[in-house]
C-alpha cells in the first residue's frame, strides 16, 4: 500500500514555504478554483497584518515560487489572490500512483485512529420496522464504512428495544397460549413478523378488556425483572422471532448486521443497579419522591420546571436512561471507545443531552472520550408531512423497499437490451435499494427529506441511478477497448475537461476524511455526483477509443478506469452497489 499526497497538499507546501519568508506558518488558504486549478487567498490577511500592499506582497511571493514539475504557472489576480496552474505531468503522475494502489486509491490511513462505537439500526422487539428506522440504519452503516476506510476502528451496537413493561403482557399471553409463536428456526422474516403481530394484537386486546389478565401481566413484569427462568425463556422467544424478522429486513436493505453487535437494552440489566449506586454515591443523582433522578439547570420544561433524567423509578424499576448510562460505561471501559456516536432520531436529542451530561458529571465521559448524537430529521411524504400510508398508518419499511425495487425494475427493463429476467431482478434490487439509500444520504442528516420514489429512481439529476449508469457506461467502454489496456502517459498534454476530472479524482481521500470527521455522508455523495458530472463532460469533449494516438487512447482509458474505481469505492462506502452492466 502506497499512499499518495494530494496535489493540493503539495502545492500548499510550496506556497507555505514561499510565504514563510513573510510569516512562518502562514496559511496560503488554497482552494480549488474554476479560473485556474487552485486559488490562494491567504496573502490578503497576511498583507493586512504586515500593513503591506497585498498585490505587491503577492508579486514577491510569486517571485519566490519555482515553477516546474509541480506548479506550471502562478499569477497574481484581483486584490492579491494567486491563481495557480498545476503541470499536466503532475496530475497524471499523481493519478497513476493512485491507480497503482488498488482498493485504497492512494488514500492514507489516519495516524491518530481511535475506536468509535456506532449506535445505529436499533429496531424494537415484537414491533414492525417502519420508515423511521430506515435513516438510522442507512446513515449508520455508511458512516461506519467511511470511518473504517480512514483507519478508525469501529464497533457497531444495535441498541434494540428488547426490554420493558410491554413484555409482561406479551409473555403472559404466550404462557397462556403456548405454541402461538413458531420456533424461530422454522420461520422466515415475513412469518415471524406476522406471528408477532398476531400475538401482539391478541394480547393487547386481552390486556385492555380483561382486568384479571392485566394483573397477571403485571406480575409477569416482576417475574421478568427478577430473572424468573421460565419467564426469561418466553421472553427469549420473542427476541429470537424478532431477530429473524430484523435480519430479513436488513438483508433487503443489503446491509450486513453481525449478531454479536446486537446488544439491546436488556444486555445492560445487570449493570444498572451499579450505575444507580455510583450516581447516587457521587451525588450526581438524588432521590426525589422515591425516584433516583438527575437535575440540570439549563434543561427546563413547561412552567420553567426543571426536567429531570430518571435513573430509577420510585418502584425500583430501571428504564431507557439507565440502560443508556450503563451502555456508556460498558463502551468506554470495556470497549475502550474514544468516540461514542449515536445515530438516533433528533426527537431523542434531549434524552441524549441529559444522558451525556450525567455521564460527564460521573466522569464516565471525559476529555478522552467524546459523545455525539447524530440526530437525523424525519422522512416526509409527498405532502411534506411525516410519511404515512393513505390510511394514515406508518409505512412498513419492507413495503417501501419492495416498492422501490419494483419501480427500479421498470427503469432497468426499459433500458435492458440483453438482460435475462433474473438479471433484471438482481439489477432492480441494486438500483432500487441504492436509490433509497442515496436519497437519504445525499441530504444533510439533520434535515427532513421527502420520500419521492419517482425522483429517486430518475436517471437524471442527483440520484444513485445516475451514478450507477456512469459506472456501467465506463465498464462498457473498458470492455469495448478489448486488448487495449488503460495506461497512464504523464508526458501527454491534458484537455481542460481531463484536468478538471483529474483534480477531482485526486481529492477523493480528502473528501472521505472530511465527510467522516464531520459525520457528513452527504459530502461524499455530493463529491460522487460531481465526479460523475465531470466524467460526463470529459466523455462529451474527449473521444476515448477514437482519440488521436494510441497513447492518448490508453491514457483516457486510464482516466475512465480510475473514475470507475473511485465511483465504485465511494458508492461502496455509502452502502450502494455498482453493477457492471445496466
Ligand atoms: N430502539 C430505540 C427506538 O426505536 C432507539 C435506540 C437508540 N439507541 C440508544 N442507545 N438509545 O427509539
Amino acid at each position: 500500500m502506497a499512499s499518495v499526497t494530494p496535489l493540493t497538499d503539495l502545492v500548499n507546501q510550496q506556497l507555505a514555504s514561499a510565504l514563510s519568508v513573510t510569516q512562518p506558518e502562514a496559511d496560503p488558504l488554497l482552494r480549488r478554483s474554476d479560473r485556474a486549478d487552485f486559488q490562494a487567498n491567504g496573502i490578503l490577511a497576511l498583507a493586512k497584518q504586515a500593513k503591506a500592499n497585498p498585490r505587491e506582497l503577492a508579486a514577491e511571493v510569486v517571485a519566490r515560487i519555482t515553477t516546474g514539475d509541480l506548479i506550471k504557472d502562478v499569477e497574481v489576480s484581483g486584490p492579491g489572490f494567486l491563481n495557480i496552474t498545476v503541470a499536466d505531468r503532475a496530475i497524471t503522475g499523481n493519478l497513476a500512483a493512485r491507480h497503482a494502489d488498488g482498493e485504497r486509491l492512494g488514500v492514507p490511513l489516519k495516524a491518530d485512529a481511535g475506536v468509535t462505537v456506532v449506535d445505529y439500526a436499533q429496531p424494537n422487539v415484537a414491533k414492525e420496522m417502519h420508515v423511521g428506522h430506515l435513516r438510522s440504519a442507512v446513515i449508520g452503516d455508511a458512516l461506519r464504512a467511511m470511518l473504517d476506510f480512514t483507519g478508525e476502528k469501529t464497533i457497531g451496537r444495535h441498541h434494540i428495544g428488547d426490554w420493558g413493561t410491554q413484555f409482561g403482557m406479551l409473555i403472559q399471553y404466550l404462557f397462556e397460549h403456548p405454541g402461538e409463536l413458531a420456533p424461530a428456526a422454522e420461520v422466515d422474516g415475513e412469518q415471524a413478523m406476522s406471528n408477532l403481530n398476531r400475538v401482539y394484537k391478541a394480547s393487547r386486546a386481552l390486556f385492555d378488556a380483561d382486568e384479571e389478565f392485566k394483573e397477571r401481566a403485571r406480575k409477569r413484569v416482576v417475574a421478568l425483572q427478577s430473572g424468573d427462568k421460565e419467564t426469561l425463556e418466553l421472553w427469549q422467544q420473542f427476541v429470537d422471532e424478532s431477530k429473524v424478522y430484523f435480519y430479513s429486513v436488513f438483508e433487503k436493505l443489503d446491509m450486513e448486521i453481525r449478531d454479536e453487535e446486537i446488544v439491546g437494552e436488556s444486555a445492560y440489566n445487570e449493570g444498572m443497579p451499579e450505575t444507580a449506586r455510583l450516581l447516587e454515591e457521587s451525588g450526581v443523582a438524588v432521590r426525589s419522591e422515591g425516584a433516583l433522578v438527575v437535575f440540570f439547570d439549563e434543561i427546563r420544561g413547561k412552567d420553567d420546571q426543571p426536567v429531570p433524567l430518571i435513573v430509577q423509578k420510585a418502584d425500583g424499576g430501571f428504564g431507557y436512561a439507565a440502560s443508556d448510562l450503563t451502555a456508556i460505561r460498558n463502551r468506554v471501559v470495556d470497549l475502550h471507545a474514544t468516540t461514542l456516536l449515536y445515530v438516533v432520531d433528533v426527537r431523542q436529542s434531549l434524552h441524549f443531552r441529559m444522558v451525556f451530561e450525567t455521564a460527564r458529571r460521573a466522569g464516565w465521559l471525559n476529555d478522552d472520550v467524546t459523545a455525539h448524537n447524530m440526530g437525523y430529521g424525519t422522512v416526509l411524504g409527498a405532502d411534506g408531512k411525516p410519511f404515512k400510508t393513505r390510511e394514515g398508518e406508518t409505512v412498513r419499511l419492507e413495503d417501501l423497499l419492495d416498492e422501490a425495487v419494483q419501480r427500479a425494475a421498470e427503469v432497468v427493463r426499459e433500458k435492458a437490451r440483453d438482460l435475462t429476467e433474473d438479471e433484471i431482478r438482481e439489477r432492480a434490487e441494486q438500483v432500487g435499494i441504492g436509490a433509497v439509500k442515496y436519497a437519504d444520504l445525499s441530504t444533510s442528516p439533520n434535515r427532513d427529506y421527502k420520500f419521492d420514489l419517482d425522483q429517486m429512481v430518475s436517471l437524471n439529476g442527483d440520484t444513485s441511478v445516475y451514478l450507477q449508469y456512469a459506472y456501467a457506461r465506463i465498464q462498457s467502454i473498458l470492455r469495448k477497448a478489448g486488448e487495449v489496456r488503460p495506461a497512464a502517459h504523464p508526458e501527454l498534454e491534458l484537455h481542460g475537461a481531463e484536468r478538471a476530472l483529474g483534480l477531482h479524482l485526486d481529492a477523493f481521500g480528502d473528501t472521505v476524511f472530511e465527510a467522516s470527521a464531520e459525520y457528513a455522508p452527504h459530502k461524499l455523495a455530493a463529491y460522487l455526483y460531481q465526479l460523475a458530472s465531470l466524467y460526463t463532460s470529459f466523455y462529451d469533449k474527449c473521444p476515448v477509443l477514437k482519440a488521436d494516438s494510441p497513447e492518448q487512447v490508453e491514457n483516457r482509458l486510464f482516466l475512465c478506469d480510475l473514475t470507475a474505481r473511485t465511483l465504485h469505492r465511494g458508492m461502496a462506502l455509502l452502502g450502494i452497489r455498482t453493477p457492471e452492466r445496466l
